[in-house]
């Protein structure tokens, strides 16, 4: 990335998005965290993820479902960005099973508002983490993107999250 670009963060607080948020605070860039503190694992540990970016000039977090930015939540409208990197989600097989409703809003309506907002913003580059549950219960090593795999749980949720950005992975 060039330098002191703005980008956005959604799952900030969590493991994968709080490091990226200080590895790209390191490198010079403006980052806004969103996240909305999921109790999946606790809340506390997030917040102290975020400790040294919260400490950071250029950052700021938004507490916002993404999937709530879609009715004007957080107040992003404002806001230019030329990246998105887009982590938050629900996690976890076992509980994706359990409560497939809060999975679906969370990961197909929180990505689908956050694929609309980098419309919306003219945002070119849009970052998605997957889940290598995409790939089932393959067998063969390495993985490859065009394997066919059936999918339950939160793998079903990210493939149509691929889906909406256009993966040519089946279903
Ligand atoms: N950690 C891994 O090994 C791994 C491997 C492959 C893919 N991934 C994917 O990378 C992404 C990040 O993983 P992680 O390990 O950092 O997970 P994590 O659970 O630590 O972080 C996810 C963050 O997203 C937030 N969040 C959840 N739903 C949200 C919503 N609707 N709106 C706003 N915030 C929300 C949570 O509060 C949490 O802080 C996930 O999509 C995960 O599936 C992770």
């Amino acid at each position: 990335m060039n330098t002191a670009e703005s980008i956005l963060v959604t799952g900030a607080a969590g493991f994968i998005g709080s490091h990226l948020v200080e590895r790209l605070l390191r490198d010079g860039h403006r980052v806004v965290g969103l996240d909305n503190f999921d109790p999946f694992y606790a809340p506390d540990e997030k917040r102290r993820n975020l400790k040294t970016a919260a400490a950071h000039q250029n950052f700021r977090l938004i507490e916002v479902s993404c999937q709530d930015v879609a009715s004007g939540a957080g107040a992003l409208e404002d806001q230019r960005f030329d990246v998105i990197v887009h982590l938050a989600a629900k996690a976890g097989v076992r509980p994706s099973i359990e409560d497939p409703s809060g999975y679906a809003v969370s990961n197909i309506m929180g990505t689908q508002a956050m694929l609309e907002l980098a419309r919306r913003h003219s945002v070119r580059r849009f970052v998605f983490g997957s889940s290598s549950s995409v790939y089932g219960n393959a067998a063969r090593v390495p993985f490859v993107e065009t394997a066919f795999a059936i999918l339950g749980g939160v793998a079903w949720l990210v493939a149509k999250g691929e889906r909406a950005l256009g993966s040519r992975r089946p279903a």
